[in-house]
């Protein structure tokens, strides 16, 4: 086998080679280019054809793959070994959506026990709430509930709940996460706090945005709170110290990072909206992908596959960002979700080993929902100056959505990604201007503007319906190319230094900002910024 370095060099050939190419091109020269780049899994199809790839490219990706030991690694995370090698943990976030006799985390020991009674544990609340056996301090059932939390201890739940919508037969879910007072005053504002119940959602219980929402839905409450709020924590003290009983108090293990805590008892709000058996086939969804993903061979591993397009993209194609465009309303969150998933995991600056990276790693990941973004940013993707990957999601079938509105996204969707590929030739745009009537002047001077230069790489994930199972085999497919893409960049996407840095710093200014002392110790704009704080 070829050493790493070899392969990268074979990567960076093959870039050098299909760069000049267009993709009209590379599809007039292979008329079975779409069979030969787009993978299947089931019903879920990933279409990289559009992409500046070619069956040797890809082969040149796979054998760095191997390089870089993505069998071992995986075996590794899976078994419950240390691969958070500077938080000296395992990452089993595969555990949280595992059944009693599956093979995973067995290097500490078996963790599937602890994993299925906070699960069960976690099931029978959200059960017993949505049925009125748990209720509010007067006995009534609860008719709304807010989940307050931040980062991996919101996007996720907020994201699961909107993207489940059809199948949301709960209280209200309300999700509360910026410090700024407005969110928690505008979500509490057209509450009862005799009917709703509060969610603190906290890994560490020590985040002060969620700390300090937490203590204004407490007063809000009033003595309710005792009887009226939840936690879910890996820190079960800190939750008693804040005056909640035991019997409401949610656990998970430390080696959950927050942005694969989903399918955890981060989860619970979730679980209250959907119910336990729509949570379970979304448990389910992720456990299939995590099947695949373990034993399907590197060629037709769909989140290998789309690592490999990351990794092009980003290292051998040299594009900083990517867009993730869900053609899909209640994925609105999707971007959101995977922004944490993928730029807190992997934006790295140096190896497991601590020594700077050789190469690029995360690329900026940013995105909107089709097909509103075609009426916002799609012109510079169109015809900017920089290009710019897309990745489509998109459901063959809508869920609880009428037909005619469907096939007009899908073809929107289609139509999109072979505008951005393909792109419209001048002599297109003469023919088109000539047809309508358009005079030879007219036609000289807008052409340029008409235009389209296409060859703008996009990949299509289509899947048949978003339902539970479909949305845990997406989550579990973006964590796995998420940490495929970590492996062979040589970091590790388990911990966030940088971010906590930032937390700690925060801690410092504040009394600054509250009253104005200490700030020479600061730097001359930040002291600039308080001052002005206190003038205006
Ligand atoms: O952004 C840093 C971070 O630690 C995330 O990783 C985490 O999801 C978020 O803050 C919230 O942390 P906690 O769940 O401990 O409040």
């Amino acid at each position: 086998m070829t050493d790493i370095s070899g392969c990268w060099d074979d990567v960076h050939r093959e870039a050098a080679r299909l760069k000049p190419l267009h993709l009209r091109q590379l599809f007039a020269a292979d008329p079975d280019r779409f069979d030969r780049l787009s993978v299947r899994l089931d019903d879920i199809l990933v279409d990289h054809s559009k992409e500046k790839l070619d069956p040797p490219a890809m082969a040149s990706l796979l054998a760095l793959a191997r390089a870089a030991g993505i069998e071992a690694r995986r075996h590794e995370m899976f078994r419950g070994e240390t691969v958070n090698v500077t938080e000296g943990r395992a990452a089993l976030h595969v555990a949280l959506r595992g059944a009693a006799d599956d093979d995973i985390g067995t290097a500490g020991g078996n963790v599937m026990a602890e994993v299925l009674a906070m699960r069960e544990r976690m099931l029978g609340f959200a059960r017993d709430l949505r049925h009125g056996r748990v209720a509010s301090a007067t006995g009534e059932p609860f008719s709304d509930v807010v989940n307050i939390g931040i980062g991996g201890s919101h996007l996720g739940p907020a994201m699961a709940t909107r993207a489940l919508a059809p199948f949301h037969d709960g209280p209200r879910l309300h999700f509360v996460s910026n410090v700024d007072g407005a969110d928690i005053t505008d979500t509490l504002k057209p509450l009862d706090p005799r009917k709703t119940l509060v969610i603190v959602a906290s890994k560490t219980f020590s985040t002060l945005e969620t700390m300090t929402n937490a203590r204004t839905a407490r007063t809000w409450l009033g003595d309710a709170a005792a009887h009226q709020m939840a936690a879910v924590t890996s820190h079960p003290a800190a939750a008693r110290d804040f005056a909640i009983g035991d019997e409401r108090i949610f656990g998970f293990a430390d080696w959950v990072g927050g942005r694969y805590s989903l399918w955890s008892s981060i989860g619970l709000p979730f679980a209250i909206a959907v119910g336990d058996k729509t949570f379970r086939s979304f448990l389910e969804g992720g456990r299939m992908m995590d099947r695949h993903f373990r034993t399907a061979a590197l060629e037709g591993n769909l989140p290998v596959i789309l690592a490999l397009i990351g990794i092009w993209r980003r290292n051998a194609m040299g594009w900083p960002t990517r867009a993730l465009i869900p053609y899909d309303q209640r994925l609105h969150l999707f971007p959101d979700y995977i922004q944490q998933l993928d730029m807190e995991s992997n934006g790295k600056r140096v190896g497991r080993d601590g020594s700077p990276l050789a190469r690029p790693s995360a690329p900026v990941v940013w995105g909107g929902c089709g097909t509103a973004s075609q009426h916002s940013f799609f012109q510079l993707l169109h015809q900017g100056t920089d290009t710019i990957p897309v990745d489509f999601l998109l459901a063959a079938r809508p869920l609880d959505a009428p037909e005619d509105h469907h096939a007009i996204l899908a073809a929107n969707a289609v139509a999109q990604a072979a505008a951005l590929a393909f792109g419209r030739t001048t002599a297109g745009v003469e023919e088109a201007m000539e047809a309508s009537g358009g005079s030879a002047e007219d036609i000289h001077r807008l052409v340029p503007h008409r235009t389209l230069p296409g060859d703008r790489p996009s990949t299509t994930i289509l899947y048949r319906q978003l339902d539970a199972m479909t949305l845990g085999r997406l989550v579990a497919l973006f964590e796995h190319k998420v940490f495929v893409e970590g492996v062979i960049w040589g970091l590790n996407p388990f911990d966030q230094w940088g971010v906590e840095f930032a937390k700690d710093l925060a801690q410092q200014v504040l009394p600054m900002v509250q009253d104005g002392a200490g700030t020479e110790e600061l730097d001359g704009s930040s002291r600039g910024l308080i001052a002005h704080l206190d003038r205006v």
